[in-house]
């Protein structure tokens, strides 16, 4: 391995234990190769080491940021070695699905809080953050929805519903998705909206109601636009960059009291179509208007990479550093949130599984809540942030 080492160059071989990886990174000399912004390349030697053992909540409250997760009642109240890591590592917490229609409403004239009241419990007792996903999208409405809701009652469902779930949390709660992917340019519909019930009922104004709404109900709360598909350099990303970025403007000129873009961060281990400096661009052009940034759902999608689990745990930590080093750039990013925690509980199991059945491994701590390479990458690009 070390045979191509030259002489007439300082070197030194030191062995870093990142034990809390649960992995043996060997970092071979001081010119450790710069990586580019490819996140393809796998690196045998990169530098994935940290000082001490802090948590992530430590390390990004020490910049003036926020680090948390996404998880849900089941994992946290069945699995007790899930709590004690989430509660370590994590500020703040969202709920993955218990704050969705599906979960909140069983009938068009009930609510059932159940769910979404423990976790703002389990947050407040353990002196976390909460934030609320999502009050709009397209996805995980209930059964009787479609047969229920029209163009005449549309308005009314939407404003009961956000009036009586703002209500309930208000005070307990740090943010809201307000309203989450409406953008989609491939639906080709005029404006690049996506086909969803609220717009056919209500057509594009079905937005700005939803946030004045939310914030005649809870004035504290910090209201987010929440987008997928805006990380990369190829063209439908490049598009709704663009078209986003036309309805913040829309938005702020209206006066609409929003106040942050959440990137969601899906990120696919693998893919080498990220191009930083355009992305700091869009970062900016987006600060520009007075709106803060969050990483909503950060992950990173490990299908696409090799079997090997070393050479994919280096691929995924290298991804997670990459693009966490550009954002964390732009100072108006304040919140970071991996979407889970733990590769034993991730949305990629089911909905983006790997074609040779392994299991997949997106997230920072392993299916045993051991810590990842990737745990190591967020810390290092957390303690190498600039301040807020
Ligand atoms: O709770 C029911 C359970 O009772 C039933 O037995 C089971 C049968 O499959 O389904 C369970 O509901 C599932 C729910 O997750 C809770 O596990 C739904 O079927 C399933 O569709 C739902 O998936 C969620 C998905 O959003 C829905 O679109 C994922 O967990 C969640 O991670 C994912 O999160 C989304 C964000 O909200 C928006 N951004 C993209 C992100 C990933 O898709």
């Amino acid at each position: 391995m070390f045979k191509n080492l030259s002489v007439n160059r300082r070197r030194f071989l030191y062995i870093s234990l990142s034990g809390l990886a649960g992995a043996t990174a060997i970092i071979v000399g001081k010119d450790k190769l710069i990586m580019s912004h490819s996140q393809a390349v796998d690196n045998r030697n990169r530098d994935f080491r940290v000082a001490g053992l802090a948590p992530l909540k430590k390390r990004a409250a020490a910049k003036g940021l926020i680090y948390g997760a996404a998880s849900m009642q089941d994992f946290l109240l069945s699995d007790k070695n899930l709590e004690t890591n989430f509660v370590r590592e994590c500020g703040i917490l969202v709920p993955e699905n218990e704050l969705k229609w599906d979960a909140l409403r069983p009938s068009p004239d009930k609510f059932d809080f159940a769910k979404s009241d423990w976790l703002a419990q389990f947050a407040q007792r353990n002196g976390m953050l909460f934030r609320g996903h999502t009050l709009v999208w397209h996805q995980q409405l209930p059964q009787w929805f479609k047969e229920v809701v029209n163009p005449q009652n549309a308005e009314k469902f939407l404003v009961e519903h956000i009036t009586t779930v703002t209500k309930r949390y208000a005070g307990q709660i740090r943010a809201w998705d307000v309203v989450n992917e409406a953008i989609e340019p491939n639906d080709e519909l005029p404006g690049g909206w996506r086909r969803s019930p609220w717009l056919e009922h209500l057509g594009p104004n079905y937005i700005e109601l939803a946030y004045q709404v939310a914030a005649g109900v809870d004035s504290k709360a910090m209201l987010v636009y929440n987008e997928n598909d805006l990380e990369y350099d190829i063209p439908h990303q490049e598009a709704k960059r663009t078209l986003v970025l036309k309805l913040l403007e829309r938005l702020k000129s209206k006066g609409t009291p929003i106040h942050a873009l959440g990137i969601q961060s899906h990120l696919r281990g693998g893919e080498t179509r990220f191009n930083a400096n355009k992305f700091r661009k869009f970062l900016n052009d987006v600060a520009s208007l007075g709106l803060k940034i969050l990483v909503t759902e950060l992950d990173v999608g490990d299908r696409n990479l090799p079997a090997d689990l070393a050479r994919r745990d280096r691929i995924v930590a290298a991804c997670y550093e990459d693009y966490l080093s550009t954002v964390l750039d732009e100072r108006a990013v304040i919140e970071v949130l991996t979407w889970g925690l733990t590769d034993k509980y991730t949305w990629y199991s089911q909905f983006l599984p790997r074609s040779d059945g392994k299991p997949v491994r997106p997230l920072l701590l392993d299916s045993n809540l051991k810590r990842k390479l990737a745990w190591n990458a967020i810390a290092k690009a957390f303690d190498r942030a600039p301040k807020r």
